[in-house]
């Protein structure tokens, strides 16, 4: 195949802008972008009455992680299949820290992990120990190409938690090398107050999920993570953020905020349906104003980017039937993030330039790979999904590539890519996979907080 390609005709769509115009590749890499640029050597691909935006980055999946007493249903080969429907072309997952292991040897294994991936990978490191060896070890991963940390204010019972001294230890150093501190923001001592209510009662069912891990476990986290930021001076990116009392706070304390799908198109509401236990995960399902609070905060600029928590599950993984605290915890949404999406950003008049930066533009600059990915400029990788803004569909379900057999989404409209093309290779035509070639691992370079 002619590695110079030239898509033509279409309407590029970055960060910055939204205009006609052509772009040349050659290889993985994009060479030009421009008006009517001559095809010379290059194979033409028409794009007429096409959008064309830069591969998504999703920032938070958990590929094959234990969960309560099961994996969550994905692993990188499955997980990244779906997500190239959806337009991902690069995920960000995490490593899993096993009791003795070093940080290194936890990279080194999850890098081993996600080479069946068909997406790009990059990885955040989980630092749900701390001890003497572990700190001294953190500036070392600069070398791995891994800059972000991830802890927990919560999952003591599953030993994941770090307490606010320990996170604070950990922000200090992290400030020091120019990495980036991340936070799964739950106040674990509010979530043991609130589930002590329950003590000898039957409140079993899924919605008393939510009742057992409060907003104020949120809130409280939060204003932690802030005191920690302005003693240390570490950058904090809070993920899955779902309440306005929470984005409040957030803003207040001048965190990074990520949010998910699940908390802008959902509510608690659906903790009553039948198949309610899908839909736990923590934190849990918020009120409907308090999606309607994050959408102010993606339109206004105080949301910094959207992921998935791709954490999916089967049916049979959560039967209906089990107490709400043995339901294993996540939701899938990698393959669903950019289609359900999209057309809400079209019918709330949101301009689509915001959906870039929020889920390609920002995550690449926050965990450093900006030379590379979120944009469709020279001399970033040819990543891209390439869609037909009239294609929204509510039966998309059915043509689904994911290996799970739910969807939280289902019967809501999307917009799923045409094509998908990651690093010069099309692996997605017509919406189905075409080629599985495997992806590569991409290291983190100095992440750029500052143009957030
Ligand atoms: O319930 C969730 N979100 N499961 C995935 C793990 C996490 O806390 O992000
Ligand atoms: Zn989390
Ligand atoms: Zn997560």
């Amino acid at each position: 195949m002619n590695s110079e390609l030239l898509f033509t005709g279409g309407t590029v769509v970055t960060a910055d802008s939204i205009r006609p115009a052509d772009i040349r590749i050659s290889g993985d890499k994009i060479t030009e972008v421009g008006e009517q640029l001559v095809p010379g050597q290059a194979d033409v691909v028409d794009c007429s009455g096409k959008h064309l935006f830069p591969g998504i980055i999703d920032p938070h999946t958990h590929m094959g992680i234990p969960i309560k007493s099961i994996w969550s249903a994905d692993n990188f080969a499955t997980g990244s299949r779906a997500a190239l429907q959806g337009g991902v072309t690069t995920i960000i997952d995490f490593t899993l820290l096993k009791p003795g292991q070093t940080l290194e040897e936890s990279v080194r294994d999850r890098q081993a992990l996600a080479q069946d991936a068909l997406t790009d990978v990059a990885l955040h490191v989980n630092l749900t120990r701390i001890d003497p060896k572990i700190l001294k070890e953190i500036p070392d991963r600069i070398a791995d190409g891994t800059l972000s940390f991830k802890v927990f204010t919560t999952y003591k019972e599953a030993g994941m938690m770090l307490d606010y001294p320990q996170i604070e230890t950990a922000a200090k150093i992290i400030a020091q090398i120019g990495g980036v501190l991340m936070v799964h923001a739950e106040d674990n001592a509010v979530i043991g107050k609130a589930t002590a209510r329950f003590a000898g009662k039957k409140l079993t069912e899924p919605k008393w999920h939510g009742e057992s891990r409060p907003v104020e476990a949120e809130v409280t986290a939060i204003r932690q993570m802030v005191k920690i930021k302005a003693r240390t001076g570490c950058p904090i990116y809070l993920v899955h953020l779902t309440s306005e009392k929470g984005l409040e706070a957030a803003i207040e304390g001048g965190l990074m905020v990520e949010t998910c799908p699940q908390y802008l198109l959902l509510d608690q509401s659906v903790y009553e349906r039948t198949d309610g236990a899908m839909f736990v995960a923590s934190p849990p399902l918020r009120t409907p104003s308090d999606c309607e609070a994050l959408w102010k905060g993606i339109k206004t600029g105080t949301i910094q980017t959207i992921g998935s928590d791709h954490c999916p599950f089967c049916r049979k993984d959560k039967p209906a039937n089990i107490p709400f605290q043995e339901i294993p915890n996540g939701m899938g949404g990698v393959d669903t993030l950019f289609p359900t999406l999209l057309p809400q950003f079209m019918d709330r008049g949101i301009p689509l330039p915001r959906l870039v930066e929020l889920t390609s533009r920002n995550p690449a600059r926050i965990f450093g790979l900006a030379q590379k990915k979120g944009n469709i400029a020279p001399e970033s990788d040819a990543d891209l999904a390439i869609v037909d803004l009239n294609s929204r569909t509510t039966s998309w379900p059915e043509q689904r590539l994911s290996i799970t057999d739910w969807t939280a989404y289902d019967g809501m409209e999307a917009i799923f890519p045409e094509q998908v093309w990651r690093r010069g290779e099309r692996l997605i035509n017509d919406g189905k996979l075409v080629k599985e070639t495997k992806g590569k691992f991409v290291p983190g370079k100095t992440p750029d907080n500052q143009s957030i």
